[in-house]
Formats: structure tokens, C-alpha cells, sequence
């Protein structure tokens, strides 16, 4: 039984424990057992067990402390607490704390036998998801860039062809979508890598320094230029250039850069002595640079200058499926940056991740997850980590969008409907779960089955 799956039932109580052991050995699982919690946690250092079952109270450890415990020797380990009844809400909080799922005396062992092989499927799917990202890392990791959407998989594409070339890139995508990122990669991984990578935040700089800035000044050229000063193209001789928020060049700043792309000559400000310039350009925008263009804050020429080769960043909520990598990487770093063993995430909390729409793209979830680690000192983020801004944003979203009609309208009714949709939301990211649907909801099984009933939901 090499590649048996291995499950510990765990139950002071000798017939339940016995009954437990004999219902799952008959449906061909490799099954130990376990009378007291010492005895548990010592199975638990010693074997790697796929899922344990066990009884919430014990005589001398508790089922959090066995959970607890599971989390840090095994978190790959899922566990199905068994609770007597009528305590919902311990059950919850076993949940919340990152149980599988629980379920309550008399055991009904059918409903038994489903929550093991959900619990080993959704195993499964985690570890070829960090199968995938391994294979993945070896792949695309240009200077740490992650992502596995189809959307990024062009993106990298994309750049694997770029890398190669000389070609002027303009990069556009919203703020936080790793603009400068994409920019730094394709200089790293060229044939300029070893020279200069110059950047230049166009719309930090104030207008009136910013023409000194980039082109240069001889001395004399305006008050407080005492020496010659070279500018940052000249900077960036031989090697790149980035141009970030280029939407905001003032127009007769427009003109001179026109001129420099064009000649590949730049003159510094109060000379006309021409300066030949071997510069890659890569430039930036989270602004429609076309429709500027078309309301003429922005020259058509110039446009089609750095628009050589476009290259479009998608923003993250368009490219879910890429979160759980970005996570797990931001997990890995900020731990490691921390000194601290490395963080893993509970289903729950990276599924509410997964929902959010990310206006702040990656660069908003990466500061979420610094301030997740900081904030714990557990070392698997839970739901409780997860600000409720981020839980509660369909909720607002499907309040905030039910409009107070002039001619009045139900009360009951109008909160009976956004119960429902929250009801169906929640059965559905939690696959059915009926358990972990009501922990989402904060309230026990009983209620949410009742409610099901009563609003006919799922037939
Ligand atoms: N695909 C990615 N993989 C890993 N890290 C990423 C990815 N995309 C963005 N980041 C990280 O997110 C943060 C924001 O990225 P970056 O500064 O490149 O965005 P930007 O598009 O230039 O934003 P802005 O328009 O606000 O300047 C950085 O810390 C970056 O390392
Ligand atoms: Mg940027």
C-alpha cells in the first residue's frame, strides 16, 4: 500500500474511534488511530497524514490544539473536526481556524465519506498548483515577474521577442501592474545589461527643471547653472532609458523629444553643439496616450515614435488565476525579508483574495501581504488576517448598488434578494460546502440550511 492515503481518526471515545477506523478502511484508506491527543500529536511528528478526523474534545488536548499543531508540522494536512451537537459555533471557529470542515454527532458516515475525498481533492489541486509553479518559475522568471494567465503568458511572449531586439517599447498598463518592472526586465535580460538603465519619472520633476533634466544645461544656460550638467539621455548612452509617466510631457517638451528620438542627437540647454546619443527608449503610461493624442495634449508623431512596440499590462482582476502565484511569492519574499519561516495561506483567506478586484493591481496586494505577515505571528494567514474591506467588497458593492427608487420600495423583500445572492456567493466559493459557506457567513450550518430551504435555493 505504497501510495495509500494515509488518515488518523483521533477519539477518546473506543466504539467511535473503532467505528470511524472501520467505515474508512472499507473504503480502502490506510487508517491509524488515535485515543488521546499526546498520542495524536505524536503520530502527527512522525507520519505525513493526508487528512485527520478528530473529535473536537478530548481528555487531555483539545481539537484546536491538534489543529494548531497540524498547521505547523503538516500544513498540507487537512483536518475534519467532529463536534457534538449543538456546537455550531465551536465548529465554526474550528473553521475559521483553519479546518477543512466539520462534522457534528451522530456521525452520518456517507456525509463522512464525502467531506474525506473533498478534502483529498482540493489537496490535490493544491499541490499541482504549486507543482505548476514550480515548473513555472523555471520557465518565465524573468527577474521575478509571475504570472501564469494567458494574459501573461503573451506578456512574456512578448517579451522573450523584445529582449532581443533594439526597438523602442512603450509599456501601458494600470498603476501598480509592474510597468517599471516589465521596463527593467527587458534591460537586464538584453544585450545592454551591463550599462547604464536610466529612469526618469517625468512627472515627479517640476516643468521647469525637467528640460535640464533630460537634455542637460551649459553653464550660464539659466540662473543657478553654474557648470555644465549632462542629462539623463546622456546618462543613459549605450544603455536604456525610461521614460515613466510620459503622458505628462509638457508639449514643448514634446517637440524637443521628438528631435532626439529622430536624430539620436541630444543638445544640452544654452548649447548647440550636438551630442550623438546610442540610447534604448522605453517609456510608460497608465493614461490612454491616444486619446490624448485625439484631444491634442499629446503629439500624434510622438506617439508613433515610442509606440514601436506596444506592450499592454493587464490589470490583476483580469487575471485571477494569477493571485495564488503572486501570493505564494510575496509570502516566500517578505518572509525572507522578515527571517521568518515561511508563511503559508489557508484556502479561505486566498479564495477571498481571488474575489477582490485589485484597484491598486499588484502593487496593492503585495502591501496587503507585508502587512498580513507583520501582523501575525501564526504562520498560515486565515481568514481573520484578511482586512474586511477586502471580504466585504461584493457585499457594499451589492448594497451600495440597490438605489432607493422614488416610488419606495420593500424592505423585506429588497434584503431578502441580497440575502439570497449572498447565500448563492457563498455556497459557490465554498464548492458546495454547506459548512464552510456558513463560516464565510459568520453564521451556523442549522441557519444557513434553513435559509437555503426556505429561499428554494439550489433545488
Ligand atoms: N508580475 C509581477 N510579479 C511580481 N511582482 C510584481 C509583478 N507586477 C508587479 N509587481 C510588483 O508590484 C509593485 C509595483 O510594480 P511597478 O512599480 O512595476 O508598477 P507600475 O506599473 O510601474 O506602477 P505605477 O504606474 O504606479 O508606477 C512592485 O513592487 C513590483 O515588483
Ligand atoms: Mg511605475
Amino acid at each position: 500500500m505504497a501510495d495509500a492515503i494515509k488518515i488518523l481518526v483521533v477519539d477518546d471515545d473506543d466504539s467511535g474511534r473503532d467505528a470511524l477506523t472501520m467505515l474508512l478502511r472499507s473504503a480502502r484508506y490506510e487508517v491509524s488511530s488515535a485515543a488521546t491527543g499526546e498520542i495524536a500529536l505524536e503520530l502527527i511528528g512522525r507520519e505525513e497524514y493526508q487528512v485527520i478526523v478528530s473529535d473536537l474534545f478530548l481528555p487531555d488536548k483539545s481539537g484546536f490544539d491538534i489543529l494548531q499543531n497540524v498547521q505547523k508540522v503538516s500544513p498540507a494536512t487537512e483536518v475534519i473536526v467532529v463536534t457534538g451537537h449543538g456546537s455550531a459555533q465551536t465548529a465554526v471557529r474550528a473553521m475559521k481556524e483553519g479546518a477543512f470542515d466539520y462534522i457534528t454527532k451522530p456521525i452520518d458516515f456517507d456525509e463522512l465519506k464525502i467531506v474525506v475525498s473533498k478534502a483529498l481533492e482540493k489537496q490535490k489541486l493544491l499541490s499541482e498548483n504549486i507543482y505548476l509553479r514550480r515548473q513555472l518559475q523555471g520557465r518565465f522568471e524573468f527577474n521575478n515577474i509571475i504570472g501564469s494567465s494567458p494574459a501573461m503568458n503573451l506578456v512574456f511572449e512578448r517579451m522573450s521577442r523584445i529582449v532581443k531586439t533594439d526597438s523602442t517599447v512603450l509599456v501601458t498598463g494600470e498603476s501598480g501592474t509592474g510597468k517599471e518592472l516589465v521596463a527593467r526586465a527587458l534591460h537586464y535580460n538584453g544585450t545592454r545589461r551591463e550599462r547604464p538603465f536610466v529612469a526618469v519619472n517625468c512627472s515627479a520633476i517640476p516643468e521647469m527643471l525637467l528640460e535640464s533634466e533630460l537634455f542637460g544645461h551649459v553653464r550660464g544656460s539659466f540662473t543657478g547653472a553654474i557648470k555644465d550638467k549632462p542629462g539623463k539621455f546622456e546618462a543613459a548612452n549605450h544603455g536604456t532609458i525610461f521614460l515613466d509617466e510620459i503622458g505628462t510631457l509638457p508639449l514643448h517638451l514634446q517637440a524637443k523629444m521628438l528631435r532626439v528620438l529622430q536624430e539620436h542627437e541630444v543638445e544640452r540647454v544654452g548649447s548647440n553643439k550636438p551630442v550623438k546619443l546610442h540610447v534604448r527608449v522605453i517609456s510608460a503610461t497608465n493614461s490612454d496616450l491616444e486619446d490624448s493624442v485625439k484631444r491634442g495634449e499629446f503629439r500624434e508623431d510622438l506617439f508613433y515614435r515610442l509606440n514601436v512596440i506596444p506592450l499592454h499590462l493587464p490589470p490583476l482582476r483580469e487575471r485571477q488565476q494569477d493571485i495564488m502565484y503572486l501570493t505564494a511569492f510575496f509570502l516566500e519574499k517578505q518572509c525572507r525579508l522578515m527571517g521568518r519561516t515561511v508563511c503559508t495561506i489557508h484556502k479561505q483567506a486566498l479564495e477571498a483574495l481571488e474575489r477582490y478586484s485589485w484597484p491598486g493591481n499588484v502593487r496593492e496586494l503585495e502591501n496587503l501581504i507585508e502587512r498580513m505577515i507583520a501582523l501575525t505571528d501564526s504562520n498560515c494567514i486565515t481568514l481573520d488576517d484578511v482586512p474586511a474591506k477586502i471580504i466585504g467588497e461584493k457585499t457594499s458593492e451589492e448594497v451600495n448598488g440597490v438605489k432607493m427608487p422614488s416610488h419606495g420600495l420593500d424592505l423585506a423583500a429588497t434584503i431578502s434578494r441580497i440575502e439570497q445572492s449572498l447565500i448563492v456567493q457563498a455556497l459557490e466559493s465554498a464548492g458546495g460546502v454547506k459548512a464552510k459557506a456558513a463560516a464565510l457567513l459568520g453564521i451556523n450550518r442549522t441557519t444557513l440550511v434553513e435559509k437555503i430551504k426556505r429561499f428554494e435555493i439550489g433545488g
